[in-house]
Parts: C-alpha cells; structure tokens; sequence
C-alpha cells in the first residue's frame, strides 16, 4: 500500500469510528439544536448571495459536484439563491480544470421573490442556471425538468423545498430517478426528524413528518417494488453513511443518498 492510500484508509477508519461514537453524534445534535435557536444555518454567504445550509454540507457537496463532474445539477428550493449560486461556481471550477464545458443547474422554486431573482439573475454564475417558478411536484415543472435531463449523462439531484413527507416522497418520486449511476440524490433537512418535535410548531413538519420519513419510504418502496431509473436500468439507492460520519455536523442524515446501479 502506497502513501496515498494509508491515508486514504486512515481516514476511512477514523470517520467509520467517529461514526460509531455515540457521546460525539450527541453532542453534534445538541449543538445543531441550540445554535437553531439563533437560525444559525442562515448565517452564509457564497459568493455573496446568502446560502441556507451548513458549511459541512456545503464542503460534502464540493467533493460530490468534483467528484460525480455532473453535467446537470438539479435543484428544487431556490430561497436567496445561494445554493444555485454554488452549485453553478463548482460546475466553472470543474470546467476550468477540464471537465464538462457546457454543465447547467436547474433551480425550482414555488416563490421566485423579485429582489432574489434580480440578484440570482445579475450574479456572473447566471450563466450556469435556468430557474423554473413553481411547485417542485407541479407535472409541467417535473415535465420540463426531465426533458431537460434527458440527453444528459451524469446528473445530481438536490432537493431542498418544502420539508414535509408527502412533498419530499413525491419529489423523491419525480426526481430521483433522473440522478445517474454513481451520482447521488441528496436530500436536505433530514435532520428535523432527530430534534426535539417542539423546534417546529410553527411549521408543517415535524418528527414523523420530514426529509428522512420521505427517505425511507421511498427506499423501502425501491426494495418492494422495482423501479426503472430514466435511463432505462434498475433503480437502486443507498444511504452514503460515509459522509455523515465525517461530516460530524450536518443537515441530511442519511440524506446523502447514492446510486448504486
Ligand atoms: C430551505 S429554502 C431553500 C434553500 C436553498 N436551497 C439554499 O440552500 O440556499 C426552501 C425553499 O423552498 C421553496 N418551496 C417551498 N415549497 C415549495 C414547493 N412546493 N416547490 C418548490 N419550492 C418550494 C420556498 O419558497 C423556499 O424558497
């Protein structure tokens, strides 16, 4: 074994049992649930529009988006902008290091706000991103994103919208299937079903009611029924562990979810 790979083992050893750790998985849940006190997942820019996710998740999604060098990236909650905004930077970074050229994201959203669109649409990354009004479930939106996907071969799917169950197993539905072999379907805000069911009363979603029920619905319905991915092949799903044990602080616990075949 070279040098290279030691640490490469090392690594995977290390986060396997930082996985494992039962008193650290607490403590980050303890710190995710006080620091939401203070919104504290709202406190980020990238390359200036404000991005709602955590700097963990963002550093997992680089290594994803250089990783899988997708030609689309599919994303449905819009919000500021800052998540499209990155996804398209990445996208530059892969082509100016010599990976696809021409690669685009596509952003949906039920409520474009006009500043949002003002800025997302005078920002120099414009240049990567369609932006689709609307619901993420609506048939014309999920028709107009898969024409779109439909000639491409390396697709990543993100889907950050409205947190309840029924939405997300309905976008999971819609979407997933349009992410390719080794890619990956991430779904954000699993993380509501591990905090206390008193952090949401003012929302739709709660314990019991979120990303993660979707998840496991959803793959439970790809291990009982078989499903065709839009390429034609057999649809099948795991739940990347690997990045949450490394991660440590996250907001898609068993969220990264990764094609297998
Ligand atoms: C958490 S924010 C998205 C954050 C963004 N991905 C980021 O990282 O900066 C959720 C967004 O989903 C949008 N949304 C809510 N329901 C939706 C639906 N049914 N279809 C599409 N978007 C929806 C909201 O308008 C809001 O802008």
């Amino acid at each position: 074994m070279n040098e290279q790979e030691s640490f490469a083992l090392e690594r995977v050893r290390n986060a396997l049992r930082q996985g494992a750790d039962g008193e650290l998985k607490n403590l980050s849940l303890n710190l995710l649930r006080q620091a939401a006190q203070y919104k504290y997942g709202y406190d980020f820019n990238w390359l200036g529009r404000p991005i709602i996710q955590l700097p963990q998740d963002i550093v997992a999604m680089q290594e994803i988006i250089w990783q899988v060098q997708p030609e689309l990236i599919i994303e449905t909650g819009i919000a500021h902008g800052g998540s499209l905004i990155f996804s398209a930077s990445m996208l530059e970074l892969n082509a100016a290091c010599g990976g696809t050229a021409d690669a685009k994201v596509i952003g949906i959203d039920i409520d474009i706000r006009s500043h949002d669109r003002k800025a997302i649409e005078e920002h120099p990354m414009f240049k990567r991103i369609t932006m689709l009004e609307g619901s993420s479930t609506a048939p014309e939106i999920v028709k107009r994103v898969q024409e779109t996907a439909n000639n491409k071969n390396k697709v990543l799917v993100c889907l950050d919208s409205n947190h309840t169950h029924d939405h997300v197993l309905a976008e999971l539905e819609a979407y997933a299937p349009l992410t390719s072999v080794g890619s990956y379907c991430v779904v954000f805000d699993t993380l509501v079903e591990d905090m206390p069911d008193d952090m949401f009363l003012n929302r739709q979603w709660g314990k019991g009611n979120n990303p993660k029920t979707a998840v496991w619905e959803y793959l439970r319905r790809l291990e009982n029924e078989s499903s065709i991915a839009a390429d034609g092949a057999p649809l099948r799903f795991e739940i990347d562990k690997m990045i949450e044990y490394k991660l440590l602080v996250t907001v898609a616990p068993d969220g990264y979810l990764k094609r297998v075949r």
